[in-house]
C-alpha cells in the first residue's frame, strides 16, 4: 500500500497544508540551507518545499522532545530511505541500530500481516503461543552461541529502557533476599554509558545532560569509570545489588571493553553477591558478527542477566530480559509486569528475527564488512590525518572518532545522500544493517568522503547544521 502510494508521487499520500501558519526556528534554520546549495542531490528541503509546510502544520502539536534534520522520510526498503520529496536516501544508521534486517523485510511484512488477522494481543492474563516461544528460542540461542552459558528465562517487554528496568528491579529483589535489612540495594553503572530515560535506567546512565533536568535520582546509584580494573573493589561491594554494563558503549562513543574488566567485574560481582548485568541492547543480535558482543568472552566473564531491544524487533518495539536461576528463584508472581509486553504479534516477528540474526553466515557477512568499512576509515585517515584520530567497535557497531565536531560531515553527507550518526564526543557512529552489500558500503563511503572533503579540505561553510547533536540520541 505505502509502496504504491509512494511510487505515483510520493506527497500525495500526505496531505499539505496549503500556508505555514507557524514556522518554529529551529526548522527555519535547517530549511534555509537548500537555497545555498541548490545543486545538491538531497539538498535539504527549501522554505517554501512540501517538506516544510508539512513540518510547520505538525510541530506545534508535538512535544518538542527532539531536534530533527528537516527531510521527512515517507518509504524504506532494505538500506535506503525516501522522503516525501522521493528522494533516496542511503541509511547507515538503520534506525540507530535497530534494522539489522533492512528497512521493511518482506517476510517480516508478511508475517506481521499474518498475526495481525490472527492474533494481537490478549494481555498477559493468558497463554499465547509466541510468548513462550521467544523466550525459550532467545534463552537456546543464546547459550548455543556460546553466548550466557546460564541464561534460563526471559522476560519479554516493549523497549529498552523497560528491560533495564526489570533487570534493576531483579537485581534489587536479589539484593533483598540476599539481605533483608534492605543495606544491600546499591547499584554501579560506569561513565560514558547509555541505558535508557525512564528514571530506573536513566539512574544507570550519569550523564547530567540527561539526569539534572529530572534529579532528584532514584537512591543508591554508584558510577564508575569504564575499563578501570583497579577500582573495582572500592567500586563494587557488599552492600551492592546490581552492576550494569554495556560490553560496547554505543552512545557513548563505541568504546569497548577490555576482557580484563568485565572479567574481574564477574569476579567482583561474585564474590560480593551482586547481579552483573549486560545491557547488550545495541550491542547484541549479530551487530559484532556474534549474536551477542560477550560471547567473544570466557565464561569467566558471562552475566547473571541480559538486556536486549533495538533489533529484536527490526523497528517494531519489544525489549528482553533474559536471566539465570539464581536471579529466577528470586522473583515471585507478581513483582513484575507489563500490559503490552510479550503480545503474539510481538513475539512472532521477534522470533522470525532472533532466527536470522543468529544465523552463522549472517555473523560472517557482519566481520567481512567490518573489514570494508576499516580499509576505508584507513584510507580516510591517510587523507585527514588531523581529523581522524582513532577507529574503534567491532563487527558493524564502529565509530570514528573525530578531532572536532562531525556535525558539518552528517550535513554535507546528508545532502549528498547519506545518513548518518554521531555518538560520544565527536565521534561519527557507524550501524548500517547487517544485511548492506558491498556495493552500497562503498557507495555511502564514496558519499562520506566526498562530504569530509567538502568539509575539512575547502573549509566551506555546511549551512544548516544547528541540532544535528541531539540525532545521536535515542
Ligand atoms: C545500550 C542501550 N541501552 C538502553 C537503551 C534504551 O533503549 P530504548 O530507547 O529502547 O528505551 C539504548 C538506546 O539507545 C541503548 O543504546
Amino acid at each position: 500500500m505505502a509502496l504504491r502510494l509512494f511510487s505515483k508521487r510520493a506527497t500525495t499520500a500526505l496531505r499539505m497544508p496549503r500556508s505555514s501558519a507557524i514556522a518554529p526556528a529551529a526548522f527555519r534554520s535547517y530549511a534555509s540551507s537548500a537555497t545555498k546549495e541548490a545543486s545538491l542531490p538531497n539538498a535539504d528541503p527549501a522554505a517554501d518545499s512540501q517538506t516544510t509546510r508539512l513540518v510547520n502544520d505538525q510541530i506545534p502539536y508535538m512535544v518538542p522532545t527532539y531536534v530533527r534534520p528537516p527531510p521527512m522520510f515517507q518509504k524504506g526498503q532494505g538500506c535506503y530511505l525516501w522522503d516525501i520529496e522521493n528522494r533516496q536516501y542511503l541509511d547507515f544508521t538503520a534506525g540507530i541500530a535497530v534494522n539489522a534486517l533492512g528497512h521493511c523485510d518482506p517476510e517480516m511484512a508478511k508475517i506481521m500481516a499474518e498475526q495481525a488477522q490472527t492474533l494481537i494481543h490478549t494481555s498477559n492474563l493468558y497463554y499465547n503461543p509466541w510468548t513462550g516461544a521467544l523466550s525459550k528460542l532467545i534463552v537456546e540461542k543464546t547459550v548455543e552461541a556460546g553466548g550466557m552459558h546460564t541464561a534460563s528465562k526471559t522476560f519479554i517487554c516493549n523497549s529498552g529502557s523497560e528491560a533495564n528496568e526489570a533487570a534493576i528491579k531483579f537485581a534489587r529483589k536479589v539484593g533483598k533476599s540476599l539481605d533483608p535489612s534492605g543495606a544491600k540495594h546499591e547499584f554501579v553503572s560506569f561513565h560514558s554509558s547509555f541505558h535508557g530515560r525512564t528514571m530506573g535506567s536513566l539512574s544507570a546512565t550519569p550523564n547530567p545532560k540527561y539526569q539534572k533536568p529530572f534529579s532528584p535520582m532514584v537512591p543508591g546509584f554508584r558510577y564508575g569509570t569504564y575499563n578501570d580494573v583497579d577500582a573495582i573493589p572500592d567500586l563494587v561491594t557488599k552492600d551492592t545489588c546490581g552492576v550494569i554494563i554495556e560490553p560496547i558503549q554505543g552512545e557513548g562513543g563505541v568504546n569497548v571493553a577490555t576482557t580484563e574488566f568485565l572479567t574481574a567485574l564477574r569476579k567482583r560481582c561474585t564474590e560480593v553477591g551482586a547481579v552483573l548485568i549486560y545491557d547488550e541492547i545495541q550491542s547484541g543480535l549479530g551487530r559484532t558478527g556474534q549474536l551477542w558482543a560477550h560471547a567473544a568472552l570466557p565464561k569467566e566473564a558471562h552475566p547473571d542477566i541480559l538486556t536486549t531491544a533495538k533489533a529484536l524487533g527490526n523497528g517494531f518495539p519489544i525489549g528482553a530480559t533474559i536471566v539465570n536461576e539464581d536471579v529466577v528463584t528470586k522473583i515471585a508472581p507478581g513483582d513484575h509486569g507489563t500490559t503490552f509486553g510479550g503480545n503474539p504479534l510481538a513475539c512472532r516477528l521477534a522470533h522470525y528475527i532472533v532466527n536470522r540474526l543468529a544465523d552463522k553466515e549472517l555473523q560472517q557477512g557482519v566481520l567481512k564488512k567490518e573489514q570494508i568499512f576499516r580499509k576505508h576509515f584507513e584510507k580516510l585517515q591517510q587523507r585527514f590525518p588531523e581529523v581522524i584520530t582513532e577507529v574503534r567497535g567491532k563487527g558493524l557497531i564502529l565509530g570514528l572518532q573525530l578531532s572536532q565536531d562531525p556535525t558539518p560531515v552528517i550535513t554535507a553527507a546528508r545532502e549528498r545522500g547519506l545518513l548518518i550518526i554521531t555518538c560520544g564526543t565527536n565521534t561519527l557512529r557507524f550501524v548500517p544493517p547487517l544485511v548492506i552489500s558491498e556495493k552500497e558500503i562503498e557507495e555511502g563511503m564514496r558519499i562520506l568522503e566526498e562530504a569530509m572533503n567538502v568539509v575539512f579540505k575547502k573549509q566551506e561553510p555546511v549551512p544548516g547544521t544547528k541540532g544535528q547533536e541531539e540525532m545521536q540520541e535515542s
